[in-house]
């Protein structure tokens, strides 16, 4: 059984003291959560997110890294940073920095390498655009990415996988259950075959897009679901509270 992980994704949001009072307000309503719980803070509210989330099951994570070890890469910051904070994990591949900042799957591959080998939990994000989808590219597009994404991994247990159709992010039009389920299912059966002997069985899967308090026992229920990346509710304490308690 893979244990279910919900993550919030706070994006450019939160100053510090605003990400305090937030996770203040997080903290006794998910305390009794069964499933993994993180959140992804802007770089700079880590360590005040970090001293206030003592004494919580909640994880730290972050929102990008860097591929290198260190050197001259202005503005930057890399996973030996974010590991001396005690963060976890983090998001790799968001589509809005393919986007906006010129992610490729080239970067993100050696993004998520990096991560790895400094003992950072990558959340390693994929998902095709609405053109794409209606052009029906989907598995094309994913395959694609999985081929070159996930390259030179060698257990797929340790990382976690996002599967975010662009359309749905932060639009408010969440792909349906079964779209999303039988999507997920898809990308676990292209990577096992990908990546055979490397407990591909054993990698997470989330739903991101749209996601909230409503929608989320829906999707949580679908077998190939593992958790879901949540943007816009990640922001209000009682909507992502009422997603990590899915189960309840
Ligand atoms: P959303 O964002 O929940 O606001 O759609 C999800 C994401 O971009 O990770």
């Amino acid at each position: 059984m893979r244990k279910p992980i919900i993550a919030g994704n706070w994006k450019m949001n939160n100053t510090a003291s605003e990400g305090v009072e937030l996770v203040n307000a997080i903290k006794p309503l998910v305390k009794g959560a069964k499933c993994d719980v993180v959140v992804c803070v802007p770089a700079i509210d880590i360590p005040a997110v970090k001293k206030a989330l003592r004494g919580s099951k909640i994880k730290l994570g972050a929102q990008n890294v860097h591929f290198a070890e260190k050197g001259a890469y202005t503005g930057e910051i890399s996973a030996n940073m974010l590991k001396e904070y005690g963060v976890q994990y983090v998001i790799i591949g968001h589509s809005e920095r393919r986007q906006y900042f010129g992610e490729t799957d080239e970067t993100v591959n050696k993004r998520t390498l990096a991560a790895l080998a400094a003992g950072l939990t990558p959340i390693v994000c994929i998902g095709e655009s609405l053109e794409e989808r209606e052009g029906g590219l989907t598995e094309k597009v994913l395959s694609a990415q999985i081929e070159k994404d996930f390259a030179g991994i060698e257990d797929f247990s340790k990382i976690v996988v996002a599967y975010e159709p662009i359309w749905a992010i932060g639009t408010g039009r969440t792909a349906t259950d079964e779209q999303a389920n039988e999507t997920i299912g898809f990308i676990r059966k292209r990577m096992k075959k990908a990546y055979a002997g490397k407990n591909v069985g054993k990698m997470r899967i989330q739903y991101g897009g749209s996601m909230n308090a409503k929608n989320c026992k829906g999707l949580m229920a679908q077998p190939e679901i593992d958790g879901g990346l949540i943007g816009g509710a990640s922001l209000k304490a009682p909507d992502f509270a009422a997603i990590v308690n899915f189960d309840k």
